[in-house]
């Protein structure tokens, strides 16, 4: 197996089985075997004769070769009595004291089996609006955003990773503007990520520099209106000072929604790249684009055959996930099963990027993007139609988007996914973001400080007679390679990392991947501490044209707690 020390650790530290004295029970073989037999296991449900065994033996070698893994949770749960194996959820939030709570408790449910959880908030009656039965008034959406962070805080230490949130705001909702600071203001919506939902009106609005209505949702009267351009502005200058919020573009989620007949889409999970129906679950899962190059006479080129491969395995996987999942409540169960929605997608793109010798901030990795993610969603849709044909359609098929052409097992296939941890367990760049920093220190015991080189720089350093600790140090200290002497501009342009990469070439590469995905695309758009708020308004702006389903930036400093600190690995 080609897994790395720090990735058996990542493994033995929060994946293996333990009894009750926390020690480990499985070896990290075992894990695999585990999720290999219990994912496998669907295939009987369609044919009594399949070879349920060769089907475990394809999808073992699939993760110990680290071709693919499938999310967190089917690591986790997979053939155990917990069985909950998605890490996406949306639940909704209905305008009542009896809504509200219910939705806490079972994001608690939820949260416990290491799933994360989206709500919309945009039903709660606005801050001091009446309430019919007690005669008082409503606290309104982000006092109770509150409650939900308290619970998902209490629950952190029992579950098996730490809950997480999204939180959404419709821009007309008369709570807005303190929704946009609602993080700055205070430290209690701490395990949200907060995005506001903008409709299409609004940014036409911004565009005219008109106003727009704010309307109160249980009345549905007209209770204000703003003028667009200042909101707009509020929320860069709040994602400038803090990174959030995030925005969200409402009308472009629900034009791609494939069964518009079930409602309205109204929230994503919590990382933002997996829109969904209220109550409705997806397990994700990506393929790591490092194991699908094949070498030529002088480099690297991209194995298509192999890729084509994977792609129906990891979709063969990802439907048997939906059978074998126990999902937490029974509406979850109903719901997820109606759309069968699955979310594929890859990481390591920018490590395949340094293989190929192609700079990540250049027409030709913006085209490799293109060509990389239209292979994963045509041969995706080819495999979930010939699962169609052996399982059936997912339920909602005749009322989707989709019912005149081929029938589809999934109504969505693609979704990329952050890959927090997965692309540390396959020790490549995460998701589709540039490579963070190529050196960095690692503490460890008795405070010294060990260098950690990106591995791809160092066997290309070395190959050229220029490898040296002193020349990590420099790249540490300097944060990239741009400016270090020494080494070849030939290099510095290819091993670009994401404070080299301009903003505007982030969101050209999220709209190319956005491009060929069903669902959304994680992905940050990084900046220097330097940058202005009108910088980051135009790359508001240009994810809107490019056709993107929303943004999230992040100014470098702006937050007290960095996760990744270039330098220090904390
Ligand atoms: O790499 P891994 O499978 O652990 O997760 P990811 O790709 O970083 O995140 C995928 C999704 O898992 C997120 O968008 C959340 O829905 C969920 N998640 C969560 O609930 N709690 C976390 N601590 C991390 C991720």
């Amino acid at each position: 197996m080609p897994i790395s020390e720090n990735a058996r650790a990542v493994l033995e530290r929060r994946y293996l089985i333990r009894d009750e004295h926390g020690e480990a029970v499985e070896t990290v073989d075992e894990l695999f075997h585990r999720v290999a037999d219990a994912v496998a296991a669907a295939d009987v449900r369609f044919d009594p004769q399949a070879d349920v065994a060769d089907t475990a033996r394809s999808f073992y070698r699939m993760m110990t070769e680290l071709d693919f893994l499938p999310n967190s949770p089917t690591l986790m749960n997979a053939g155990r009595p917990l069985g909950q194996l998605s890490a996406c959820f949306v639940l909704p939030v209905a305008d009542s004291m009896e809504d509200i709570f219910d939705a806490i408790k079972n994001a608690a449910l939820i949260h416990k089996s290491g799933g994360g959880t989206g709500f919309s908030f945009s039903r709660l009656r606005a801050k001091g609006s009446t309430v019919n039965s007690t005669g008082g008034v409503a606290s309104g959406p982000i006092s109770f955003m509150k409650v939900f962070n308290a619970a998902t805080e209490a629950v952190k230490q029992g579950g098996t990773r730490r809950g997480a949130n999204m939180g959404i705001l419709r821009v007309d909702h008369p709570d807005i503007l303190e929704f946009i600071t609602c993080k700055n203001d205070t430290k209690e919506i701490t395990n949200f990520n907060i995005s506001v939902g903008l409709t299409e009106s609004f940014m036409e609005a911004v565009e005219s520099d008109g106003s727009y209505e704010l309307v109160d949702p249980a009345s549905r009267r007209v209770t204000g209106r703003l003028n667009a351009r200042e909101v707009f502005e509020a929320i860069v200058r709040s994602a400038w000072q803090t990174g959030e919020p995030g925005i969200l573009f409402l009308d472009r989620l629900n034009k791609d929604n494939p069964c518009p007949g079930q409602g309205e889409i109204e929230s994503t999970n919590p990382c933002g790249e997996q829109p969904l129906l209220p109550y409705e679950a997806c397990n994700l899962g990506s393929i790591n684009l490092v194991r699908h190059l094949r070498r030529t006479g002088t480099g690297y080129a991209l194995d298509r055959a192999k890729l084509e491969q994977t792609i129906r395995t990891a979709v063969h996987f990802l439907d048997n996930v939906i059978e074998v999942n126990q999902y937490p409540l029974p509406e979850i169960d109903a719901m997820t099963k109606k759309t069968r929605k699955i979310g594929l997608g890859v990481m390591g793109f920018a490590d395949m990027l340094l293989y190929l010798g192609i700079p990540y901030d250049s027409d030709e990795g913006v085209a490799m993007a293109s060509q990389v993610m239209e292979l994963v969603q045509t041969i995706g849709h080819q495999e979930s139609q010939r699962l169609a044909q052996v399982r059936g359609p997912f339920p909602l098929f005749a009322e989707s988007v989709y019912r005149d052409g081929a029938p589809l097992r999934n109504a969505t296939v693609t979704t990329i996914a952050p890959t927090g941890t997965l692309s540390i367990i396959a020790g490549v760049s995460s998701g589709v973001e540039p490579v963070f920093a190529y050196a960095y220190y690692r503490n460890v015991m008795d405070n010294t400080h060990l260098i950690e080189t990106n591995q791809i720089l160092r066997d290309k350093l070395t190959e050229l007679g220029l490898y040296s600790d002193e020349l990590m140090r420099q790249i540490i200290e300097h944060g990239s390679l741009a400016h270090v002497e020494g080494i070849p501009e030939a290099v510095k342009r290819v091993f670009v990392c994401a404070h080299d990469v301009s903003p505007i070439w982030h969101v050209k590469m999220q709209a190319a991947f956005q491009q060929f995905t069903d669902n959304a695309v994680s992905k940050t758009v990084n900046f220097p501490n330097s940058a202005t708020q009108e910088e980051v308004a135009e790359v508001y702006r240009l994810a809107y044209e490019l056709g993107c389903k929303g943004t999230t930036i992040y100014r470098d400093g702006s937050r007290d707690e960095q996760v990744l600190n270039i330098g220090v690995d904390k």
